[in-house]
């Protein structure tokens, strides 16, 4: 197959949802679709436990099942599908985050008796800044949830984007009948807690076929001709391109429990998402289709064993095919080096793969050279950009409680930073370094891995602290003036960019206000200034 065929066929996504509106259950739905499962619940084991105190077992046993569920590839129709998984555990968003920049687009999954809730609204803002095209799936529609009208204006008020719904509920909860798919103008009828994969379709050109009234009775019926008429009449006919240039969001319901309207999703969803994209690095626009291998590496796994220090990098394939047993040029350590054995996640094992195409994520061991962001080419030094750390949301200060292993504990918190558990902001003076995360439990892991891997000790203090700002300006002496006078509060992240930490809104305001040459970013993306 040519490399183009090889693009056209794959789709790279992920699911994402506020935890417990159904992410698991829809993925495992997808992956019974794909064949890659048999049985339900197979990836239920795939969360950690939601209650506030997860202990270290939980962490544990979520790192080992994460690597195996990384990415979940499967074929439906010789569509090939890679489905890139996120933690549900709010305190590892940020993992989320950088997920998100190696899928083309995602399904955001919402409980319909919930509505948008507070991890949904955090998600969709990242995918409004990459830009990436969502498609919303409304679940748990055996329930009594919010009006489907309600829904919608609730979603584009909250999530900030225009939807455009493609199919459309006959009634919900109990008296839940199916579902009208206004993009196949077909019904799909329900029936509680049928396992079948096969729906039952009616499809039915004319809403004003009698067949309709036959099937869900006249008032149901009546309803859904006027909800369609409804629909078709304020909402702008469904553009492919508005879609895909991530301006307007498909709408689908459902239940994933019930394996009901998800055919539907997965079959619109190779239908109409976008194939694997090009992607922009500090020197060019990389576009799938190159022949040179090109790919970034956005997510670093240690190995679950302390004994084996080695780690799984995954890397996003974006242009060109990459061979096992080539040697390819780390770009940022300007050092060639050769996979043996790059594997991929077919049917949830890891095989090793001769070759993989753009959209692909392979696994890579690795011995400490990868960094999240890091990119593999054939040669070109390319940057790819887009991989951002964000302004963390706890800042604790890190102690030392074990003055004999200093070496160690350096070391082992430079290793977990380069994975991406936390970020290490050290003081100006350079004798105070605090931790950021986006999660409380991230102190836990951290504290936890440095003694179990690293044999190092630490103890964390709270400090008051509102927001971790990268700094920069064209007006070199201005930053340093301004770095003099707040030497107080100035950091270095670890690639020594300097940072300005708020003790307060208020203080962060202030010192924005009053160096205008100055600007203030919540994340290294440098895009997203602080206004
Ligand atoms: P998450 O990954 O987004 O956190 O959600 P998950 O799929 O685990 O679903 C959260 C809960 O919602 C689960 O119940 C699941 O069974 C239920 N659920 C998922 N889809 C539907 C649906 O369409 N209708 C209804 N009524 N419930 C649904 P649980 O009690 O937390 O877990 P379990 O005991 O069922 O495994």
């Amino acid at each position: 197959m040519s490399l183009s065929s090889e693009i056209q066929r794959r789709r790279t996504f992920a699911i994402i949802s506020h935890p417990d509106a159904g992410k698991t259950t829809l993925t495992e739905k997808f992956l019974l679709y794909g064949g890659a499962i048999q049985v339900a619940g197979a990836v239920k084991s795939n969360k950690i436990k939601k209650s506030a105190t997860s202990d270290f077992m939980d962490i544990e046993r979520q790192r080992g099942i994460s690597v195996a569920t990384s990415v979940m590839t499967f074929e439906y129709d010789s569509t090939l599908i890679n489905l890139l998984d996120t933690p549900g555990h709010k305190d590892f968003a940020e993992d989320t985050y950088r997920t998100l920049t190696a899928v083309d687009s995602v399904i955001l999954v919402v409980d319909c008796v919930k509505g948008v809730e507070e991890q949904t609204e955090k998600l969709m803002q990242v995918c409004r800044m990459r830009a990436i095209p969502v498609i919303i799936f409304i679940n748990k529609m055996d329930r009594d949830g919010k009006d489907p009208f309600d829904l919608l204006d609730e979603l584009e008020e909250k999530l900030q984007i225009k939807v455009r719904p493609l199919s459309w509920p006959v009634n919900m909860g109990s008296h839940f009948k199916g579902v009208y798919s206004l993009y196949h103008k077909h019904l799909n009828l329900f029936t509680p807690g049928s396992q079948r994969l096969d729906a039952d379709i009616l499809t039915i050109s004319d809403l004003q076929d009698p067949t309709l009234d036959d099937k869900v009775g006249n008032k149901d019926a009546e309803q859904l001709r006027h909800d369609v008429e409804l629909i078709e009449g304020v909402y702008e006919p469904f553009s492919l391109t508005t879609y895909r240039e991530a301006h307007i969001a498909p709408v689908f319901f459902g239940s994933a429990i019930n394996n009901f309207g998800i055919q539907e999703l997965l079959e619109t969803f190779i239908e109409i998402a976008p194939v694997p994209q090009h992607r922009i690095t500090e020197e060019r626009d990389v576009r799938p289709d190159e022949t040179p291998f090109s790919g970034f590496v956005f997510k670093i796994h240690a190995n679950i064993d302390p004994r084996h220090r080695d780690r799984i990098a995954f890397l996003r394939v974006v242009s060109g095919t990459f061979y096992r047993n080539t040697v390819y040029k780390h770009v940022r350590l300007d050092k060639n080096l050769r996979f043996n054995n790059p594997y991929t996640f077919m049917a949830a094992s890891k095989d090793v793969i001769e070759e993989a195409y753009p959209g692909d994520v392979i696994g890579l061991y690795d011995t400490g050279n990868f960094k999240i962001g890091d990119s593999l080419t054939e040669g070109e030094a390319l940057h790819y950009k887009g991989i951002p750390s964000f302004s963390p949301e706890l800042f604790m200060e890190l102690i030392n409680a074990d003055p004999m292993k200093s070496k160690q504990l350096d070391k082992g918190v430079v290793q977990l930073t380069d994975e991406g558990v936390a970020q290490l902001f050290i003081h100006s003076s350079g004798n105070k370094k605090v931790v950021g995360t986006v999660g409380q439990l991230q102190f836990d892991v951290i504290q936890y891995r440095l003694e179990n891997e690293y044999g190092a000790k630490c103890r964390f203090t709270p400090i008051q602290m509102h927001k971790a700002c990268w700094i920069t300006s064209d007006d070199k002496k201005k930053l340093d003036e301004f770095m003099r006078l707040k030497s107080e509060f100035m950091y270095f992240d670890k690639e020594k960019n300097p940072v300005y930490m708020a003790e307060t809104s208020w203080a962060l305001n202030v010192a924005i206000e009053n160096n205008p040459d100055i600007a203030f970013h919540t994340t290294t993306e440098f895009m997203s200034a602080v206004s």
